[in-house]
Parts: C-alpha cells; sequence; structure tokens
C-alpha cells in the first residue's frame, strides 16, 4: 500500500510506508488541488496493490468529479469504485418518499464505505481496501453536526474509519481554523497556494504530520497541468 509512491514525486518527502488503518487528513483552502490529490493518490495505491477502493463523493456528483480531473488528465483506476453518497441519498428520497437524514444517511455511508464493488482484488475481508471521504465539511453539514458536537463526531468517525483495517484518505477544507481533533488523524497533509518574493503564485504541500513513518517537513511545490499532478521539490527562498 504504498503511498509515497502513489503521486509523482511524494517519495521526495515520505521515507515509510503506513500500515492499515491509517487515516489520513488532506486539508487546504479552495482550490488547492485536495481532490486532484486525493484521487491520484488513490489511483496510484490502486495500481501498485492491486486492490480496490471506494472514492465517496459529497460535494460533487460522479460525472462533475470526473470532468474536474479530465482537465489534470486524471481518470478513474479500473479498481475504483466512485460514490455520490449524497446523490444517493437524495435519489433514494425522492423514489421513495422517504427522507434519510441523520443516523440513516450516515448508516448507509458507514455500510457502503465497505461495500463490495466489482473490480479488482479485495482486502482480506473481502471490502474495499483504500477509502476515500471528500469532504469531512459536508458529512458534517448533511448530518447537521452542530459546532459543540463537532469535536465528539469527528473523533467518533475518525476512530472508526481506523478500526475498518483499510487506509482512508479524508479531505477537510480549512474554513480558518484548524479541527482540533487533527491529532486523531494518523497524518495531516496541508495543500496551498503561496507566493514567491517576487509575487509569483505557487501550489504547495506540506505534511504536518505523519505518525509512525520519517518524513519532511518543508513546503515542496506541487505542479498541476493537463499531464496530472506532481511534487516537484523543496521550496526555496524567492
Ligand atoms: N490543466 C490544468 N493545469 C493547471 N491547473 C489546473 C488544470 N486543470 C485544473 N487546474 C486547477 O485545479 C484546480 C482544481 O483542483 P481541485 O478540484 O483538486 O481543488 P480542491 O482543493 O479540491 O478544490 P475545491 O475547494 O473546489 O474542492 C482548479 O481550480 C484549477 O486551478
Ligand atoms: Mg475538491
Amino acid at each position: 500500500m504504498s503511498f509515497r509512491n502513489s503521486v509523482k514525486g511524494l517519495d521526495q518527502l515520505i521515507s515509510g510506508d503506513m500500515k492499515e488503518g491509517y487515516v489520513i487528513l488532506i486539508t487546504g483552502a479552495p482550490g488547492t488541488l485536495k481532490t486532484a490529490f486525493t484521487f491520484t493518490a488513490m489511483n496510484g495505491m490502486l495500481s501498485e496493490s492491486g486492490k480496490r477502493g471506494i472514492y465517496m463523493t459529497l460535494e460533487h456528483k460522479r460525472e462533475d468529479l470526473l470532468w474536474g480531473l479530465k482537465s489534470l488528465g486524471i481518470t478513474q483506476h479500473k479498481n475504483l469504485g466512485i460514490v455520490d453518497i449524497a446523490g444517493f441519498k437524495n435519489n433514494l428520497n425522492q423514489i421513495s418518499g422517504y427522507n434519510i437524514t441523520g443516523t440513516g444517511f450516515y448508516e448507509l455511508m458507514l455500510k457502503t464505505m465497505e461495500s463490495p464493488i466489482e473490480n479488482g482484488t479485495e482486502g482480506p475481508d473481502g471490502k474495499p481496501w483504500f477509502c476515500a471521504i471528500d469532504s469531512l465539511n459536508v458529512v458534517l453539514s448533511v448530518l447537521r453536526i452542530s459546532h459543540e458536537d463537532r469535536r465528539d463526531f469527528v473523533n467518533n468517525f475518525l476512530n472508526i474509519l481506523k478500526s475498518k483495517n483499510m487506509v482512508s484518505l479524508v479531505v477537510h477544507e480549512e474554513t480558518g481554523q484548524d479541527l482540533d481533533e487533527y491529532y486523531i488523524a494518523d497524518a495531516v497533509i496541508t495543500l496551498g497556494i503561496d507566493r514567491t518574493d517576487k509575487n509569483m503564485p505557487y501550489r504547495y504541500i506540506i505534511i504536518r504530520k505523519m505518525r509512525g513513518i520519517e518524513h519532511k517537513l518543508g513546503q515542496f511545490v506541487i505542479d498541476a497541468n493537463k499531464e496530472g499532478i506532481e511534487i516537484v521539490g523543496q521550496k526555496m527562498k524567492t
């Protein structure tokens, strides 16, 4: 399950490998390549392992997600199932006339996460081995988790993911303040956009934490183009 080889150039930052039950948070402001990075990492891990994975998209419909990734040359790996879980809920609500909200939706999401999809080798328990959730913000809003309950909910949710024996990537859009639950995640990766001293914008990645794995801490530059994304090297002063 080589995360370090899943995105071009990521091996410059990471020395070791992660184990099952590992939960990685991908954070950043809007438009910082969170989705592109997460999808590319999933594709890469699936290619290398031959296992299968599930991408739960809550912000976009499946077609919109794929359309957005197309301009970056990113396509769906054959072992990747994409589930538009919020759309699925809405369709189900419309068809059945039954309003699935709250705990019903949460259960549906947790079950879907482990549901079999057709292609590829499965995990040892017959379930997908890799899981991505894009994004945690929408999970919190669909479930109407109040600010006071957020800490407990995220704590519980990440612990559920940890118990599932897969590697999970959870996208979280930064909203000005960090989630204080970041300590529960095994790894926190921040993506961003900054400017050089000469006022030239560039994209970057920082690995803020990665439990049990040797990694670099600096700001590394990410290049995005129609061939995909690539970590090109450490940010120099200017
Ligand atoms: N061919 C390309 N070359 C360079 N940049 C591109 C190309 N195609 C798309 N992009 C950039 O990729 C960005 C989309 O990245 P992505 O959707 O992964 O970001 P995100 O952090 O998930 O955003 P959001 O906050 O909308 O969820 C676009 O906003 C655009 O700036
Ligand atoms: Mg996104």
